[in-house]
């Protein structure tokens, strides 16, 4: 790492300060010593000025040049999210919020030269997580797969796609995500990446943003390889259905921001200017009252630029893109309806109520499919002989409905899209590679029968499972005492991380 200059053995036993000279300015990160190799990690690095004051609900701009020297020696704020928990297991802590958000973390192996970057972009429904979460960290991910490594964040829910048509920019919070991609083409060779060997890799929300920017030409040219884990734009089909405007003029009335003017232009950029000058604080706290429909309801929208009217249907992939791994779960859907499913079940006896009934119609709203069709469909995953009374226990009638249902929208959103992603650019010449798990690790919180879900891949394939274990998150742990990580998770694991190491090498 040519440009790197190692300053000083500091307080902390292992850790040292590092230097790297950067265009906005002279950036100081630390030297830590891990079971693999030393690594250089530069914490909380801004890729653009604070979206703040005017520039809320604005594209990003490029960081300001800075005279001094920045310590890039701690993760930032996660941007503001309400609290969200899936199903009954999992509530991740993203840790401390500020609307100044918009950082990345850095981490390299020692003495990096020219060496394959890859960008994380995180799950969260569009509305919740963190770059500077546990599962992601890359302080031994980079020197065990001998990349530069870099999360990021980026804005979430009302912040980043707040939705009023007087606004000139859009999608914000997807924009956050190109401003970081030029950012890290740009920088990555001072700290010892080849900017022409740029991954990008995302999960669930930040899956589907990745394949929403390579249908657009937002980042053309800049990437060689992709990985969408737990999903695609397919999976954002019923969320594209809503563009959040009713909900964007709700949030401000409930938030009392209300026009003299009639409705019209004017109107709105009064609104406007009232919701630019409310404390994030209020926004966040109105987004949490109401339930998770209500916190997800501003979402990326179909704006006519960055996301077109096809962007789900359409076969496009940025022709710069060489290689494409998409991977998906065996009931990847299971942990996403639990919550529903549970609600249902805790007021209602699942195995009595007309299940026939209420699936036809909510697949009916859910996939635009006529009654007929998707009451046909639901036979397939549900057969007559589950609801039959007389021929399984009550138990066994419950998981079965309750797989049938999981097994039916793991195919609509997560198997079936990845199938066409895969196939799509396969037929544009980019090497596919498709992979699904079918591994139920130990640390598993969800039901035995219910195989692997949604997200439980993500600290396996990072190698971070030492982090499970009760105080060793090293921010924001999964607030999980019980997670009981064995040999087999490891060595699965060790698998996982080699298999992707070779993925960035182009090996
Ligand atoms: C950066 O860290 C160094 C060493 O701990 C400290 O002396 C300096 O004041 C810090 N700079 C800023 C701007 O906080
Ligand atoms: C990195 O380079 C420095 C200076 O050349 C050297 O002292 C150090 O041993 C190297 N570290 C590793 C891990 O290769
Ligand atoms: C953890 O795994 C060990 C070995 O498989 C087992 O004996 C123990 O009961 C498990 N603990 C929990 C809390 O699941």
């Amino acid at each position: 790492m040519a440009r790197l200059i190692l300053i000083c053995a500091l307080l902390v036993p292992n850790v040292c300060a590092l230097q790297v000279q950067l265009r906005q300015g002279t950036v100081r990160g630390l030297d830590v010593e891990t079971p693999f190799g030393r690594t250089a990690a530069f914490l909380g690095v801004p890729y653009a000025q604070p979206p703040v004051g005017a520039l809320r609900f604005a594209a990003p701009r490029p960081p300001l040049f800075s005279d001094g020297i920045y310590n890039a020696t701690e993760k930032k704020f996660s941007c503001p999210g309400p609290e969200i928990s899936i199903g009954k297991w999992v509530v991740a802590d993203f840790g401390e919020q500020d609307e100044d958000c918009l950082y990345l973390n850095i981490w390299a192996p020692a003495n990096a030269s020219n060496l394959p970057v890859v960008l994380y972009i995180h799950g969260g429904i569009f509305v919740a997580g963190s770059g500077g979460w546990f599962p992601f960290d890359g302080t031994r991910l980079a020197p065990r797969a001998d990349i530069v490594y870099i999360t990021m964040n980026m804005r979430l829910g009302v912040l980043g796609f707040i939705n009023l048509p007087v606004l000139s920019d859009t999608n914000v919070g997807l924009l956050d995500i190109v401003r970081a991609v030029h950012w890290v083409h740009e920088n990555a060779e001072a700290f010892g990446g080849n900017p022409e060997q740029l991954t990008l890799w995302g999960q669930s929300a930040g899956a589907i943003s990745i394949d929403f920017l390579l249908k657009s030409d937002a980042i053309s040219g800049l990437v060689r390889r992709a990985i969408l884990e737990g999903g695609s734009a397919g999976l954002a089909k019923f969320l594209l259905e809503f563009d959040g405007e009713y909900e964007s003029r709700q949030l401000a009335y409930t938030l009392g921001c209300s026009s003299a003017e009639p409705d019209g232009e004017a109107h709105d950029r009064e609104l406007l200017s009232c919701l630019r000058e409310v404390p994030w604080q209020d926004i966040i706290k109105t987004r949490s009252e109401g339930g998770t429909i209500d916190k997800v309801s501003i979402q990326p929208f179909i704006d006519g630029k960055l996301l077109k009217k096809d962007v789900v249907a359409s076969p496009h992939i940025d022709p710069s893109v060489e290689e494409l791994f998409v991977v998906s779960n065996e009931l990847e859907a299971f942990l996403i309806l639990e919550g529903l499913v549970k609600k249902l079940y805790e007021t209602n006896d699942i195995t009595s109520i007309d299940w026939g009934t209420i699936l036809k119609i909510s697949f009916k709203v859910v996939l635009r499919l006529p009654y007929e069709k998707s009451a046909e469909i639901i036979r397939r995953y549900i057969p007559d002989d589950v609801i039959d009374e007389s021929r399984l226990s009550k138990e066994l009638r419950e998981i079965e409905i309750q797989r049938g249902i999981a097994s039916m929208f793991t195919d609509s959103f997560f198997y079936c899209p990845a199938e066409f992603r895969s196939a799509t650019a396969g037929d544009r010449g980019v090497r596919v590679s498709r992979g699904e798990f079918h591994f139920r690790p130990d640390f598993s919180f969800v039901p035995k029968w219910a195989s692997m879900s949604h997200a439980e891949e993500i600290a396996l394939m990072h190698g971070n499972l030492d982090l499970y274990k009760p105080g060793k998150g090293l921010s924001g742990a999964m607030m999980n005492s019980f997670v009981n990580v064995s040999r087999s998770d490891y060595d699965f694991s060790d698998v996982i991380v080699k298999w992707i190491g070779d993925f960035f090498h182009g090996r």
